[in-house]
């Protein structure tokens, strides 16, 4: 392809992909950077709904939902390949989620994250931020 025509991202809403794509895409947030092969197999396994991106057959973005499918959906992992940043790849993501027709009946979506910049263009609030966090200690999860 020429170097001047942009690539074709296309978007798939199926969350039956290689977890080594995921894992390679994870190294790119900090929050993510150690996440092994096994959990992310299994991640995608309970994952209620997946939303992809792609070039060609290269994973270049991702977002997931956890969700009850009525009162409640939680949206976790929404990342974008640093060298497609900025093309509104990551919005698209996240439109494909709360557009989706099996999350339509959904009252209420959740975020843990702190990236208004980002989330409140895309019509997110933080005035419901009261949360709690119990993180489980690494030993704990391998025993
Ligand atoms: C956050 C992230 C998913 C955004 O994806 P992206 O494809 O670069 O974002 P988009 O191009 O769709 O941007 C949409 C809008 O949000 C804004 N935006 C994007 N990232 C932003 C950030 N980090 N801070 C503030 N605003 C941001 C853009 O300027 C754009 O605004 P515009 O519509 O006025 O032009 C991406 O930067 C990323 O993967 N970051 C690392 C992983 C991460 O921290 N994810 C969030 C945790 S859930």
């Amino acid at each position: 392809m020429p170097p001047s025509l942009k690539p074709a991202i296309t978007f798939a809403e199926e969350k039956d992909l290689d977890p080594a794509k995921l894992v390679r895409l994870y190294q790119q947030a900090p929050w993510a950077k150690g996440r092994i092969l096994e959990d992310a197999r299994e991640m995608l396994r309970h994952t209620d709904v997946a939303v992809t991106a792609w070039d060609s057959d290269v994973l270049i973005g991702f977002g997931r939902v956890l969700t009850d499918y009525v009162y409640r959906a939680t949206i976790w992992d929404v990342i974008v390949d640093k060298a497609y940043q900025s093309q509104g790849v990551g919005a698209d993501i996240v439109q494909r989620i709360l557009n989706h027709p099996r999350l339509k009946n959904v009252e209420l979506f959740w975020l843990c994250t702190r990236m208004p910049g980002f989330y409140e263009k895309l019509g997110f609030s933080s005035k419901e931020q009261t949360g709690m966090v119990w993180r489980r200690s690494k030993q704990t999860r391998l025993e």
